[in-house]
């Protein structure tokens, strides 16, 4: 029976009892890692002291139980996410690689005046392949905007779609604006003018489960390290008849069918696309934050989230000269702002003497930047192990850097 309890929660993290600077880490850079619960480190741990083998190479019982434990952390997590059967799910480094290998595998369906529709909100990982795909087939992006309060101007997105379109990538949620997009019903309104879905969960899944049969995009991708398992291991789930029309991302062992010296044939997705030995102990890592998540009543844990968030954009406006980016109604707990009276950097700096981390800067969203007409801001983002004496010492660390600069 999933349940919320987040100081019980707040207890599996073992480094949310560290200090920084001889003060209690309040850790509010969710947004671009989040922390490990202690079953996740365990289970790694004990991979590595006991069950390390190669997968899907031996008969002996190491490789057969690691390769059973790689094949079971696929079915579990593509369990979790309502995954749907004509899609297969593909372990990769994150996010962008599985960005990386669609716009690749894309590349040969393309011709010259083909469209596809971004939107202004998106992390570079879900804008740079695009454009590099974009400039070497002559292809035109669309850049859709948002609204003042960063919520996505849907009828200019959905203007422009046409006939030549044949691509929409978008992102669940913005990494800057913490906007939560309607997926699901963009995704219904681009399959009805043709093109091709692909959705970056990266910032989705570490505040709630993803139902992917719901959302029924072609490509969905995320990283390990923002859901409370290791770096180095992501996801690409994406539809079989697509990811099995891809010319292979990479080549190697294990992604073979038949090798000779006159050529090679390759297999389908999933192995089509995980030449080498992968990230074993990463994917099992991977679904035991899945398997952890998978206990947490999420509707209170986005009540929570969305409280710490609320209470800490009160008292930056009751601080005073402090511009919020992304007030949409449909949001998740990051509060993105501009302190006038010193910049972001400054900001943080000082956040950083008071344990309390925060990014600052342009959150690898450049052409956002560019739209909202600041270089930077800074950025809080809450998850579900945060509490209010985080909010206070990153309220302590504000009317510091109020002192300081004011
Ligand atoms: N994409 C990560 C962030 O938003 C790194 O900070």
């Amino acid at each position: 029976m999933p349940a919320f309890d987040a100081e019980q929660l707040r207890s599996d993290f073992p480094i949310l009892t560290t200090e920084v600077a001889g003060k209690p880490l309040a850790y509010l850079d969710n947004g671009a890692t989040s922390q490990k619960p202690k079953c996740v480190i365990d289970l790694i741990d004990r991979f590595y002291a006991e069950g390390n083998a190669n997968i899907h190479r031996g008969v002996h019982f190491l490789s057969r139980t690691a390769t059973e434990a790689y094949e079971e952390a696929r079915r579990s997590i593509k369990a979790s996410l309502n995954t749907p059967d004509s899609h297969e799910l593909v372990f990769l480094r994150g996010a962008t690689e599985g960005i990386n290998l669609v716009t690749n595998g894309l590349e040969a369906q393309l011709q010259e005046g083909d469209e596809i529709v971004l939107t202004i909100m998106e992390h570079h990982a879900n804008f740079v392949p695009w454009q590099v795909l974009a400039k070497r087939k002559g292809l035109k992006l669309h850049f859709v905007g948002i609204h003042d309060d960063g919520s996505l101007d849907l009828d200019a997105w959905k203007a422009a779609f046409n006939p030549r379109t044949r691509i929409a990538a978008f992102t669940h949620i913005s990494n800057v604006l913490g906007t939560i997009n309607p997926v699901t019903e963009m995704t219904a309104f681009a399959h009805e003018h043709g093109a091709q879905v692909l959705v970056d969960g990266a910032q989705a899944l570490p505040h709630g489960p993803a139902d992917l049969t719901a959302i029924g995009a072609d490509f969905y991708v995320f990283s390990g390290h923002k859901v409370f398992a290791p770096d180095g291991i992501g996801v690409l789930v994406g539809s079989k008849e697509a990811l099995n029309s891809f010319r292979p991302y990479q080549t190697g062992g294990d992604m073979i069918d038949r090798v000779s010296i006159d050529g090679t044939t390759f297999r389908d997705a999933p192995e089509r696309f995980e030449a080498g030995t992968p990230n074993i102990s990463g994917a099992l890592g991977l679904a035991e934050a899945f398997r952890y998540l998978g206990e947490i009543d999420w509707s209170a844990a986005a009540k929570h989230e969305g409280h710490l968030a609320d209470l800490a954009t009160q008292e930056l406006k009751a601080l005073g000269n402090v511009r919020f980016f992304g007030t949409a109604e449909n949001k998740t707990a990051i509060v993105s702002f501009l302190y006038d009276l010193a910049h972001p950097h400054d900001v943080a700096t000082i956040l950083d003497t008071e344990g309390v981390a925060v990014r600052d800067g342009h959150h690898c969203a450049q052409p956002l930047m560019d739209y909202l007409e600041v270089s930077a801001t800074v950025r809080a983002s809450f998850a579900f192990y945060n509490n209010e004496a985080d909010v206070d010492a990153f309220m302590r660390g504000m009317h510091k850097a109020k002192r300081f600069f004011g």
